[in-house]
């Protein structure tokens, strides 16, 4: 894999700049209700996971990611009582059916080869009245 995906600093100077500034905007825009289960899809180095422990009133944030680094990263960095972190992609999600409240997904599923499969697995994680929310780069837009 590409050092830039598995190096904090490079990480942090590629994609991290990004992920904090559009996850804040990106959960106000979402304004779920407080006390709900959350799932971060392709969390990386978990900057969403990060704003939503730290601007959500949650019950538990469960994040996955196929890159065992980004994986370890969360857990060292980012410990908490209230999240949860599995290394997985999104094609198989670890959990039961109808499990989580809202399914979010940051700068991930263009990265997703093959997205059908993914998304059945989001409809079979979410309980019937669960949000799902997701962003990725505008690639034809001001990417600078
Ligand atoms: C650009 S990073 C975004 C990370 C994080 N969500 C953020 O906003 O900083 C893309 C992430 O997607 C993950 N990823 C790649 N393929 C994936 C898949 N099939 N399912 C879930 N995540 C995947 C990568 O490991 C990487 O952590």
């Amino acid at each position: 894999m590409n050092d830039r995906w598995n190096n904090a600093e490079l990480y942090e100077s590629y994609v991290g700049r990004w992920s904090s500034l559009v996850s804040a905007k990106f959960l106000k825009w979402m304004n779920v209700g407080n006390g709900l289960v959350w799932l971060d899809v392709g969390c990386g180095t978990g900057a969403l996971t990060k704003a939503i422990l730290n601007s959500q009133n949650t019950r538990k944030v469960i994040s996955i990611d196929p890159s065992e680094y980004h994986i370890n990263f969360c857990r060292e960095f980012i410990p908490d009582s209230k999240a949860e972190y599995y290394l997985s992609g999104a094609e198989k999600i670890p959990l039961e059916d109808k499990t989580v409240d809202v399914i979010v997904s940051g700068l991930v599923l263009n990265f997703i080869p093959n997205i059908k499969p993914a998304m059945s697995e989001f409809k079979r994680a979410a309980k019937d009245n669960a949000v799902i929310g997701a962003y990725v780069w505008d690639y034809s837009g001001e990417w600078k």
